[in-house]
């Protein structure tokens, strides 16, 4: 599998793109029940892009880069990644941890800037709640309203859990021995798909600033129990 998660993969010859379903027939498409804010990232949030990268086991780096990437080719992709040109989302918890994210990289070859290529990884224990899902549909809103009119996804054939999201989204998977290709045709940008875009944007930050409010919150807490502690302490020793 090619070595690089940013390189764009080659359409295969003559391969047949099925058109996208509309969003409110495909399962993985359709709105979810629970709201789940993703955000887009920013070189601001590359410590914590870093730390969940450096925490996906060996078995899940080779699935998610096709290779077993070691710490430095994290690192080495983590630099590399580039904000203006590509696209990332993802998921905190409430400690604001990455949780899940997705990587969206946008053609390089000029002839073909209506392509893109989905990468994601979800935290071993985060799993199965549906964010691969909902990344992979976030990708493909935000990919429409670019003016991308194709994705693709790298997959080994052992990936059951990505190749279900593919599918289950409508895109064609051409297997080629151990790995996989899926890939899937865009419907064009419309209004809905602005308009969603932009309010969950809003909803993910929102959530992001109150998480990180509680954080804050809970930080002065700490402190102000370790004053008055230290204050205890202090009058204990003074007047036994
Ligand atoms: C692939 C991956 C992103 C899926 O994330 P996730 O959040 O667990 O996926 P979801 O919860 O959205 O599940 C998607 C579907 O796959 C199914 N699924 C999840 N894990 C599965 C597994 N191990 N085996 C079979 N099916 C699985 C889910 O039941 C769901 O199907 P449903 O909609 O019919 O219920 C995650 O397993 C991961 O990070 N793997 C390592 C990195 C990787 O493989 N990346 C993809 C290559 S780019």
């Amino acid at each position: 599998m090619d070595q690089s998660p940013h390189r764009l993969p080659s359409p295969p010859d003559g391969a047949a793109l099925r058109q996208a379903p509309a969003a409110s027939k495909s399962p993985s498409l359709a709105s979810p029940t629970v709201v789940v804010p993703i955000r887009s990232l920013g070189p601001g949030q590359l410590a914590r892009i870093t730390a969940h990268l450096l925490a996906l086991e060996p078995q899940d780096r080779y699935l998610r880069f096709g290779y077993a990437a070691n710490d430095e080719q994290i690192q080495r992709y983590v630099d590399q990644l580039n904000f203006d040109r590509d696209e990332l989302f993802g998921i905190f918890n409430r400690k604001l941890q990455l949780i899940a994210m997705a990587h969206l990289a946008f053609a390089v070859d000029p002839r073909r800037v209506s392509c893109a290529e989905f990468g994601v990884s979800v935290s071993r224990r985060a799993r199965g709640r549906g964010f691969g899902s909902r990344l992979f549909e976030r990708a493909v809103m935000h990919a429409r309203n670019e003016g991308v009119d194709q994705i693709y996804i790298h997959a080994l054939s052992e990936n059951t859990a990505m190749l279900k999201i593919a599918r289950q989204a409508g895109a064609v998977i051409e297997r080629d021995g151990s790995e996989s290709e899926a890939h899937l045709r865009l419907p064009p940008a419309d209004f809905d798909s602005r308009v969603t875009e932009l309010v969950k944007e809003q909803i993910a930050l929102t959530d992001y600033h109150l998480k990180a409010q509680v954080r804050q919150f809970r930080g002065v807490l700490t402190l102000l129990q370790d004053i008055r502690r230290g204050v205890r302490n202090a009058r204990q020793r003074v007047f036994g």
